[in-house]
């Protein structure tokens, strides 16, 4: 018998199903059970991982009883999930799909798809569509991951702290080989210099990241964003430099990722830029979080030195679980949730708790 959404206080553990079963999907697998959740399905692509136990597939010791499949309307009419945490590919358009299928089987969405987390000004056609059947269905849909707390929460809080803002400067760099072959992919990891010219010289580089998570800091502070500007820059091997996501070594002069960089201007003057470098690390390299907040006072600063990006996305993903099934319907971002919480116990037990 199905059973029903999540009650407020019911103590019944929140129903999950992993969708994509890749390097963060196998993280979030541990960390769903570590925070008491029934992993109810498992949805995966490749034949060397479908058909097998998501324990095996995620690494854990043990088998989970849990078959990863490669239906996702048969696995989400089945397991009557409250949440699907979906960990597959980057931007909307692609995605697209697969939200929908879990939507349409009112199933709620936590997702690390990166335009997600403020899909309104680059991809606001396919927002409001998801939103429209997000709301149709009665559940929700959010984006969150590594920019939850340390590209969103971590300076909001901080210009807190201001009398009158100017301008606002982050930096982030984050390592190509903690994360699977799509995260390489889209860095370029491993292309020459012509490979990654001529590309861009074609398809353009589209607003991603760093764009979307200063949109998220300007719709907080409710100012009215009045334009925006994006650009990509290569980091090339000084030497030959292995990869461990790619399974190979990168030659001297080759891309090791990639430096994306975004500025967004306001009608009320404030303006804020965003740089990110995303690539394959040489030895003693550590994630760096850095926030400028410049106005009066002249100057606020954060730093964060060796973050672990990897793991903190996961972490973050696990822990915003009951404000997304708490959430209204429809495709909500951090702007409109309460800001992110440690959760201690199982997740079952925030919900109804404010
Ligand atoms: N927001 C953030 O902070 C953040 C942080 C890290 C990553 N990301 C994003 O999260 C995504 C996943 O990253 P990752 O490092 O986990 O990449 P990954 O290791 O390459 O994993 C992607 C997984 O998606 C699976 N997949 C592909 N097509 C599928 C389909 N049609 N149905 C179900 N599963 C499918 C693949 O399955 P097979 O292995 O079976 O082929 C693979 O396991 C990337 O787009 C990345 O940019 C976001």
């Amino acid at each position: 018998m199905r059973p029903g959404p999540i009650e407020p206080g019911s103590g019944r553990p929140v129903r999950a199903v992993v969708y994509g079963v890749g390097a963060m999907g196998s993280v979030m697998t541990r960390l769903l059970l570590d925070k008491g959740a029934t992993l109810v399905g498992a949805i995966g692509h490749s034949p060397e991982k479908v058909g097998r136990d998501l324990g095996e597939v995620a690494g854990l010791d043990g088998k989970l009883g849990v078959t990863v499949e490669d239906d996702p309307a048969a696995v989400l009419a089945r397991s009557d999930a409250d949440i699907a945490v979906v960990a597959v590919s980057s931007y909307l358009e692609t995605m697209f799909d697969h939200f929908q299928i879990c939507l349409e089987h009112r199933t709620n969405v936590i997702t690390i798809e990166e335009e997600s987390f403020f899909p309104w000004s680059t991809a606001p056609s396919l927002a409001q569509r998801l939103d429209d059947l997000a709301k149709c269905h009665g559940v929700t849909i959010m984006g969150s991951g590594a920019q939850d707390v340390f590209w969103m929460t971590l300076p909001a809080v901080l210009m807190g702290a201001a009398h009158r803002i100017i301008s606002v400067h982050g930096r982030a760099t984050w390592n190509v080989d903690d994360y699977g072959p799509e995260v390489a992919e889209h860095v370029h990891a491993g292309s020459t210099l012509p490979e990654f010219e001529s590309h861009v010289a074609q398809h353009g580089w589209p607003s991603f990241v760093v764009r979307n998570t200063l949109d998220a800091l300007v719709a907080d502070t409710g100012l009215t964003p009045t334009g925006a500007d994006t650009a990509v820059r290569p980091v090339l091997a000084a030497a030959d430099t292995p990869s461990s996501s790619l399974g190979r070594v990168i030659e001297a002069g080759s891309l090791l990722g990639v430096i994306d960089t975004a500025t967004v201007t306001s009608q009320e003057g404030p303006w804020f830029t965003f740089e990110q470098t995303g690539c394959v690390y040489g030895p003693g390299q550590s994630d760096v979080n850095e926030w400028i907040v410049r106005g009066e006072p002249e100057e606020l600063r954060l730093r964060n030195d060796r973050v672990p990006t990897r793991l903190a996305t996961c972490t973050q993903v696990v822990n915003r679980i009951p404000d997304v099934i708490a959430a209204r319907p429809g495709f909500v971002t951090v702007a409109d949730l309460p800001r992110p919480r440690y959760r201690h116990l199982s997740l079952h037990s925030y919900l109804g708790c404010g």
